[in-house]
């Protein structure tokens, strides 16, 4: 009899995984709180609910009485997929794995005895940040501890309206506590490896491009990255070792271990890792072209309990890809066309898309979400990539309605 698979997630970024999933004998229940969610038609059953909020998911799933045999997160969720695994007593990583990974703060004061990790300190009011900045010479970024993708993320500097600062990141915090971080200068890397029977394997360091940082000040805003990386490939033996080092004090069997890494000095400091799968098309569509493996394919082999053949998880190849995304100005869109349609039929162009949702207006560019859209090539070399990559998001025509929104800072 087919397995009941938990699919945690239906949006534009879950697409490539629900394709890869429908290879697979199972029944597909899928949660989201938008019941027109683009991953649901791949779904054999909706169960309506925040895949934020574990007690609605549950409460939800339960009405249709249904024996869940697997859980297979799709975002930043992995502590609430780990306690519905719990729940559902199907094998998943240690719930505290899950939840030091899912929250800033705990993750630092966890493992900072062991890796190198920026100078940090909890703030729950604007006085505690106030005198952290006033009182100290290091540069400080500020973040919620538990959200992702940027959102609330702000570089500060001696201009910095801090009450400012403060307020407009703690409202990215559910659990109303930011980070304060030394700001660590030097180039970022996203990593990610597959955990397999215990042993960490290395699948990419992906150099991040925060060619707009200054553009976008004080958000941080990575614009597309490319891989193999450049500065990532000389310390491949480092990262290797950092990120095994994780997988043990993290307790992880079978698993997939996502990481934000930054160089300074020949120093490689942790700034975070995540014990899912990575967004931004990395783990579905980057890695699997550049190196052969289907990291999406081993997630869903562990949550369906099959084993992986062993020869599958290792690296193949390490093809040039590059990425970029597309972003609006801060203006209302009008509509969005094509300089010319047939640029888009070059053969090298693995991903294309255009996410804006016309009816949500998002013009503040101040997370990964004010993204509207991105390109994934392949190429012989980087540098071919890149202008072919800037080439495809140059050749996006935005109109807009003449009137500018009213910058708030
Ligand atoms: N201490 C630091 N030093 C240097 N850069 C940092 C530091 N902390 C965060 N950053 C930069 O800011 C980005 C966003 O911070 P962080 O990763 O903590 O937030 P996030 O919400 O998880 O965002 P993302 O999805 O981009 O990883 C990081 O990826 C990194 O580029
Ligand atoms: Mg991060």
């Amino acid at each position: 009899m087919p397995k009941n698979l938990l699919t945690l997630g239906a949006g534009i970024e879950s697409i490539e995984n629900y394709l890869i999933l429908k290879k697979f004998d199972c029944n597909i229940i899928a949660v989201d709180k938008n019941p027109n969610a683009p991953g649901l038609k791949y779904a054999d059953h909706f169960v309506k609910a925040s895949i934020h909020n574990y007690s609605e998911i549950l409460r939800n799933v339960k009405k249709i009485k249904t024996k869940i045999d697997g859980v297979l997160p799709f975002g930043d969720i992995s502590y609430i997929a780990t306690r519905l695994c719990k729940y559902f007593k199907i094998n998943s990583i240690p719930l505290k794995s899950a939840k030091i990974t899912s929250d800033k703060l705990l993750f630092k004061k966890e493992l900072k005895n062991h890796f190198n990790i920026p100078f940090f300190k909890k703030i729950k009011n604007f006085s505690q940040l106030n005198h952290l900045v006033k009182s100290n010479k290091k540069k400080f970024i500020i973040k919620p501890v538990d959200n992702s993708g940027a959102r609330g993320v702000i570089l500060l500097n001696n201009k910095t309206n801090l009450r400012w600062a403060f307020n407009y990141c703690i409202k990215y915090s559910k659990k109303k506590h930011l980070i304060a971080e030394e700001y660590i200068e030097g180039p970022q890397l996203s990593t990610e490896g597959i955990v397999h029977n215990g042993k960490y394997v290395h699948l990419c360091s992906f150099d991040r491009n925060y060619e707009f940082i200054k553009k976008y000040r004080p958000f941080v805003i990575e614009n597309g990255g490319s891989t193999p990386s450049k500065i990532g490939d000389k310390y491949n033996f480092e990262i290797n070792k950092i990120l095994s080092k994780v997988s043990k004090k993290l307790k992880l069997k079978n698993a997939t271990l996502k990481g934000d890494l930054v160089i300074n000095k020949n120093k490689i400091y942790l700034l975070e890792v995540a014990t899912r799968l990575s967004g931004g098309w990395l783990s579905s569509i980057t890695i699997p072209h550049s190196t052969g493996v289907n990291i999406v394919e081993y997630v869903i082999n562990n949550s369906l309990g099959i084993e992986t053949d062993k020869k599958k998880i290792f690296p193949k190849y390490k093809k040039n890809i590059v990425q970029r995304y597309l972003f609006p100005k801060e203006m209302r869109i009008k509509s969005i066309k094509f300089k010319n349609k047939s640029i888009l039929q070059n053969k090298n162009i693995i991903s294309f898309k255009i996410f804006k949702n016309k009816s949500k207006l998002n013009e503040k560019i101040d997370s990964h979400a004010s993204r509207i859209g991105h390109v994934i090539v392949k190429s012989p070399n980087k540098k071919k990539g890149i202008l072919l990559a800037k080439k495809i998001i140059n050749n996006v025509k935005i109109n807009y309605y003449s009137k500018k929104i009213k910058n708030k800072f």
